[in-house]
């Protein structure tokens, strides 16, 4: 039988090209009203025990980790990777209720596996099950609205970035495609009821979950400083066995630099066509808030971090 979501959807506002939006409660998540009809779907999702996870609060760091997780476990055929879109590689189960993120696309792609298939109920939620190899998903939603057995079902890797970073990131994507100004993702960022939800929501909902084996948490910090030690912890966590020299193969096709330069990794949504690369960089936010906002940002950091737990990595 299917599990209700034990969440409430409260009709909230309109915003520009996303449209009609409802607020997610308890998570304070804003999401496009299309949430409500795949709220359900997506929290009775069959996850199989080969499919590999990722979910991310976003602008953590979610698209670097996707390939990385590609390539290591696509390692005979990673030049695959420059002529194949990341959103071919990846179900992004979150697509459904994006209603513009390329949906005809996809569209055609489930009529040829499944003439019958019907557009509302979701071209990548019904490709993704009909899929019969092995599958990537990745979704930004926080675990509380995910499959709740979804970790003892398969490996899931989550990533955590700073969110001073991860605020400027979201600034730097939201200013790019509609012009939106740096106080207001701001505002936005601190506030209760935001995109996909408050950030240390999110993070809690991964941090307590940090001792099930299949739960595997990076930190987007700690892959800048050594990524080979992190993708040899990687490497354990997924069982791909991979040897030093195929692991510095994965490392150099997932620098900053080839990434950005891999013309697959450009997406198309909502109306704009582009890649969200800024600086991929360790304090790229730094200097760019006014002293007040950077102060109010730092106090709002130490409370709540302590909050998730005192040894927390940004608590001090
Ligand atoms: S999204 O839109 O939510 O999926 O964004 P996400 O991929 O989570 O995060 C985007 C930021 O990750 C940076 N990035 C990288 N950093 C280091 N190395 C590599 N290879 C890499 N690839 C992506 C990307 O540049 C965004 O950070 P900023 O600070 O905006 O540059």
């Amino acid at each position: 039988m299917e599990r209700e979501v034990p969440v409430s959807c409260i009709d909230a506002y309109e915003v520009p090209r996303y449209g009609k939006m409802v607020l997610v409660q308890p998570g304070g998540v804003l999401l496009p009203a299309g949430y409500k009809k795949f709220a359900k779907p997506i929290y009775n999702f069959k996850y199989r025990s080969d499919d590999i996870c990722l979910f991310t609060y976003p602008k953590s760091g979610t698209t670097w980790t996707a390939e990385i997780v590609w390539a290591m476990t696509h390692i005979n055929e990673m030049q695959r990777a420059l002529t194949e879109n990341l959103n071919h590689r990846y179900f992004f189960i979150d697509n459904d209720f994006f209603h513009d993120l390329a949906e005809e696309e996809y569209m055609e792609k489930l009529k040829a596996k499944c003439p019958d298939a019907k557009q509302e109920d979701g071209p990548i939620l019904q490709l993704t099950a009909l899929e019969k190899g092995r599958r990537f998903i990745w979704s930004h939603l926080s675990f509380d609205l995910q499959n709740p057995d979804v970790l003892d079902k398969c490996k899931v890797v989550y990533v955590i970035r700073h969110p001073k970073d991860n605020m400027f990131s979201r600034y730097m994507h939201f200013n790019k495609v509609a012009n939106v100004s740096l106080p207001i993702i701001f505002e936005t960022f601190l506030s209760d009821n935001t995109p996909y939800g408050n950030y240390w929501h999110h993070v809690s909902e991964a941090w307590k979950r940090r001792d099930h084996p299949n739960l595997h948490i990076m930190f987007y910090e700690d892959m800048k400083a050594d990524i080979m030690a992190e993708l040899k912890r990687l490497d354990e966590f997924l069982g791909t066995s991979l040897t030093e020299e195929q692991l510095k193969k994965v490392a150099e096709h997932t620098s900053f630099n080839n990434m950005k330069a891999n013309p697959s990794m450009v997406l198309d949504i909502a109306g704009f066509k582009g890649s969200f690369f800024y600086k991929g960089q360790v304090g790229s936010s730094k200097g760019q808030l006014p002293p007040e906002l950077d102060a109010r940002m730092d106090a709002w950091i130490k409370e709540n971090a302590a909050k998730v737990d005192p040894a927390f990595k940004y608590a001090s």
